[in-house]
């Protein structure tokens, strides 16, 4: 990422119209690097999310033995080594500000007898690892942590590894993804227990690489099961377009008067649509059409038009479906009429930010009456003027984006600090954006 800090300035726009496509999502990417790494056989991988964060976890299966290219019409392949044979990297593994991509690599190193160092950026640094580093090392794995299991961190596995049934003391799909994807290298079945279900990218994309993957209700939750040391099979992925991107131009096209839009082809898993339920709740006109299959994923064109929304009560149960997405919905409370109150909300403390923070300091900064508590916010909706105010976005990009779709529809132009960690996730926000007719200037700072 660059290191330069550059600030960004949204600015109140007339209506937002057209149609848009954001990019690939950033989960199904990751995922389809690491399996195709992983695989043996060439996978190709078409729609990949070309952002820092998915660069990242590339360049990590590189040192790990893969070799990727990109071909001329922007498919991607990968050449996997197979399971078992990944080559110890050279260099450290340099994750920037990728969670995902450092977490489920982990998993994947701590799997082979391989030792490998994993380094980040100032945001990633902060971020707790011991919540996948335990199970691991409940699996033999060695590790050397700083203080707190943070990075930079060094990682072996064990010759053999021990098949474990673990329960997830938080609801991560993280977690879950690293502990299944040692097991694959383990001697024997390895069991996650979900208390609370999360996205299932994993599981779905194990299947389709020919894992022995198999998932059965049981009392405490979902038990997802995989059998170690079976080959995985080359497979090609279509990575449909993030919901969590597209949240964005949804969000500023419902509060944005005037506007109507629509955005191609967003993945419908319903493990990622709690944003799309809330907004309903909320009385958004959002309508969803061509609802059809691409990939092995439910996708669909969101259609919005600029809305009279109310406040709701979001339950903590449906945080796991919408936990990237509470930055960009505090912004959609906060044009609507009454309070939204949001709860469940204690792994926004671990985010690329502690967004809880983050997003509270943004509202406060613009104007907009808001309380929190440890896992809960409570935004006050339409009151008085709103915007003006300059939000830092502590290396996280939700919170930059969020924060210029209020510029967007508030009284007064709203600046971010740091519009450079956009590119982590979603490098053509600012094109796309404008494409739809917001008003957004960037400027060193
Ligand atoms: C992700 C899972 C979520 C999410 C992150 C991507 C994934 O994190 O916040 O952006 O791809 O598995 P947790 O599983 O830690 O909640």
């Amino acid at each position: 990422m660059s290191e330069t800090r550059q600030a960004a300035t949204a600015s109140p726009s007339g209506p937002l119209t057209g149609r848009v496509r954001v990019p690939g999502d950033k989960s199904i990417s990751h995922r389809a690097l690491m399996l195709g790494a992983l695989a043996v056989g060439r996978s190709r991988v078409t729609g990949l999310l070309t952002a820092e964060d998915v660069m990242a976890t590339g360049a990590a299966m590189r040192a790990l033995g893969a070799t990727i290219t990109t071909g001329p019409d922007g498919a991607v392949t990968v050449d996997g080594v197979g399971l078992g044979a990944l080559a110890e990297p050279d260099h450290v593994l340099d994750f920037g500000n990728a969670g995902t991509g450092s977490r489920l690599t982990m998993g994947i190193v701590g799997g082979h007898p391989i030792a490998a160092t994993f380094v980040g950026d100032a945001s990633l640094s902060r971020r707790p690892m011991g919540r996948v580093l335990n199970p691991l090392r409940e699996m033999g794995v060695a590790v050397i942590a700083r203080e707190g299991d943070r990075l930079p961190l060094t990682i072996k596995g064990p010759k053999s590894l021990a098949p474990i049934v673990y329960r997830l003391p938080v609801a991560s799909a993280q977690v879950k993804s690293a502990v299944l994807f040692a097991g694959l290298n383990a001697p024997g079945e390895t069991s996650v227990i979900e208390p609370v279900p999360t996205r299932d990218h994993t599981e779905r994309m194990l299947t389709a690489f020919g894992a022995k993957l198999r998932r059965e209700a049981g009392p405490d939750g979902n038990i997802i099961t995989v059998a170690g040391r079976n080959p995985l099979t080359a497979c090609d992925v279509i990575v449909p377009a993030d919901p969590s991107s597209a949240a964005f131009a949804i969000v500023a096209g419902l509060i944005v008067p005037g506007s109507e839009l629509v955005v191609e082809d967003v993945m419908l898993n319903p493990s990622r649509t709690g944003l799309i339920t809330t907004l309903q709740e909320m009385g958004a006109d959002l309508a969803i059409e061509n609802v059809r299959n691409a990939g092995g994923e439910e996708i669909g064109d969101i259609r919005v038009a600029a809305s009279r929304l109310k406040g709701v009560t979001v339950p903590a149960s449906r945080a796991p479906s919408m936990i990237d997405e509470y930055p960009v919905l505090s912004i959609a409370a906060a044009f609507a009429d009454g309070a939204t109150l949001m709860e469940g909300l204690d792994e926004l403390r671990v985010k690329e930010s502690d967004r809880l923070a983050a997003v509270a300091a943004g509202l406060a900064a613009n104007g907009i009456v808001h309380e929190t508590g440890p896992d809960w916010l409570r935004v006050e909706g339409r009151g008085g003027k709103v915007g003006g105010g300059t939000v830092l976005t502590h290396l996280d990009h939700r919170i930059a984006m969020s924060f210029l779709v209020l510029g967007l529809a508030a009284d007064k132009a709203v600046t971010v600090d740091d519009h450079a960690t956009i590119q982590t996730s979603f490098p053509s926000f600012m094109p796309l954006m404008r494409g739809l007719g917001a008003e957004i200037a960037t400027e060193a700072a």
